[in-house]
């Protein structure tokens, strides 16, 4: 790795923004449109939704009919499944990670068959990862700054106490936890929580040196990683950057124990846990926790933990996955005729394509206007190389996102998430007062520059 300069890529882009902002200046922003009102509709930046257009219509009424047949010929699992999930689904799941990551950067990227567990989407996973290795009320997750808002919560549900940890260009800088974990004392930390690849908000992927110094120190200090990989596979970082690009590596296939650990026996039914199943004196350290939600749909509510198999196991003997089985055996076997007719693959490469011309025009549009700037992004230019969403950082700097997000949402009929809900803590939030996330997969295409425009001239008018 480059040890990285944190503002190098942002300075050299504000240098490019002041010389475009000789051909356009802010002034000339405000002329430019003036305020909309009415019945205009607004350009939605803020839903971190998929573009209506690519609900994979299509594809799954064609999986349900396969699964139809199967649930009519007897073929179709419909009692308790086994406890990580259907077992052909898993094999059919892990065969289609290794092909999507086998390019990544790394020794071996190959998905274990054994080293997945079938869970109801990444929020559920994330649940259930705290549930089992959170330690409970008064321990500490340390978690990426800026990052998913909506996962705080689930933390905090779980009293775990949040604490932010910086990122740059790079993702979370890996150096600070120690410093953390020092001041906290032995024992406090038992997560780490980050989106290593195509960030949300920062559209950041961290470095793969700095991926296996935080396995390291995982192994080192006794906590355990939640990787959110739910952007990991939606990449088109060699469409932006042929020559240079290479995706790092999925957090889990670094893990010690990953490729060496043997099976751990499959839980029998009625078979009580005697304390030693699932508690191996020495366990895994990642789970890498993704979904379909963002490569298919987010109504599948299907996802999966990738983890070392003593990992897998102690998610298994979780007391409601004892009682019910595998969490979401209808839609797993669902998603399996997906996998299985090679659909799943296809509609990934078509988001793949839609989303970086997407991405490529919301891009260029931003590049106009010199009151926004993108500080870190997948690329040394800071072009988004997957993913959903784009960082914005609005300069001068004394605007404040919330109070632009009411104007830009009444006057101008643009709306986008102020940057302060993805800071962790609540007395920090005023570190992101400046900025904002804009998500390009909801819009349509020909929307996006309109949007940008609307955006600028909010600024403009708020700083007037
Ligand atoms: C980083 C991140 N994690 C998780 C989710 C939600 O995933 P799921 O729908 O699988 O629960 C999202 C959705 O926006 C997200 O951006």
């Amino acid at each position: 790795e480059t040890e990285v300069d944190t503002t190098r890529s942002y300075w050299s882009m504000k240098r490019a923004l002041q010389r475009i902002q000789k051909v356009f200046p802010p002034s000339s922003v405000q002329q430019q449109r003036a305020v909309t009102t009415g019945s205009t509709p607004t350009i939605n930046f803020l839903k971190g939704h998929p573009s209506p257009k690519y609900l994979p219509t299509e594809d799954l009424s064609h999986a349900l009919q396969m699964a139809a047949k199967k649930a009519k010929s007897g073929e179709m699992e419909l009692s308790y499944t086994a406890n990580e999930g259907p077992k052909p689904f898993r094999q059919a799941l892990a065969e289609f990670i290794s092909c999507e990551c086998k390019g990544d950067e790394g020794a071996n990227n190959t998905c274990r068959k054994d080293g997945l567990f079938v869970t109801g989407g990444v929020s559920h996973g994330l649940d259930l990862a705290c549930c089992v290795f959170g330690g409970g009320p008064g321990k500490v997750i340390l978690a990426e700054s800026p990052s998913y808002f909506l996962a705080f919560e689930i933390f905090r549900f779980h009293g775990l106490r949040v604490i932010g940890l910086p990122s740059d260009a790079y993702g979370i800088v890996v150096d600070e936890i120690e410093k953390i974990i020092q001041s906290l004392g032995p024992g406090k930390v038992s997560l780490v929580y980050l989106v290593p690849t195509h960030s949300n908000p920062s559209a950041t992927t961290l470095a793969q040196k700095r991926r296996e110094k935080l396995v390291a120190l995982a192994a080192k200090h006794g906590f355990k990683i939640l990787a959110d990989e739910v952007y990991h596979m939606l990449d088109w970082g060699s469409a932006v950057d042929e020559s240079k690009y290479k995706r790092p590596g999925r957090m889990a296939v670094l893990d010690h124990l990953y490729h060496t650990e043997s099976s751990v026996k499959e839980v029998e039914e009625y078979e009580v846990p005697d304390g030693t199943q699932g508690s191996a004196t020495e366990t895994g350290h990642v789970l890498g926790i993704s979904s379909f939600a963002k490569i298919l749909c987010p109504g599948m509510r299907l996802g999966w933990i990738e983890a070392a198999p003593s990992l897998i196991s102690m998610l298994s003997n979780h007391p409601y996955v004892l009682s019910g089985g595998g969490v979401a055996p209808l839609q797993a076997q669902v998603g399996h005729e997906l996998l299985k007719s090679g659909r799943q693959a296809g509609h990934l490469s078509m988001l793949q394509r839609e989303y970086y011309l997407r991405s490529k025009t919301l891009y260029e549009a931003v590049l106009k206007f010199p009151h926004l700037m993108i500080p870190a992004g997948g690329a040394e230019n800071s072009q988004v190389c997957g993913g959903y969403f784009m960082w914005v950082k609005v300069v001068p700097t004394s605007v404040d996102t919330v109070s632009l997000q009411k104007i830009a949402r009444e006057k101008f009929k643009v709306d986008f998430l102020p940057g302060e809900r993805c800071h962790p803590e609540a007395d920090k939030k005023k570190e992101y007062r400046g900025h904002l996330r804009l998500c390009f997969a909801y819009m349509e295409i020909s929307e996006l520059a309109e949007g940008v425009e609307r955006l600028a001239a909010a600024i403009a008018h708020a700083t007037a």
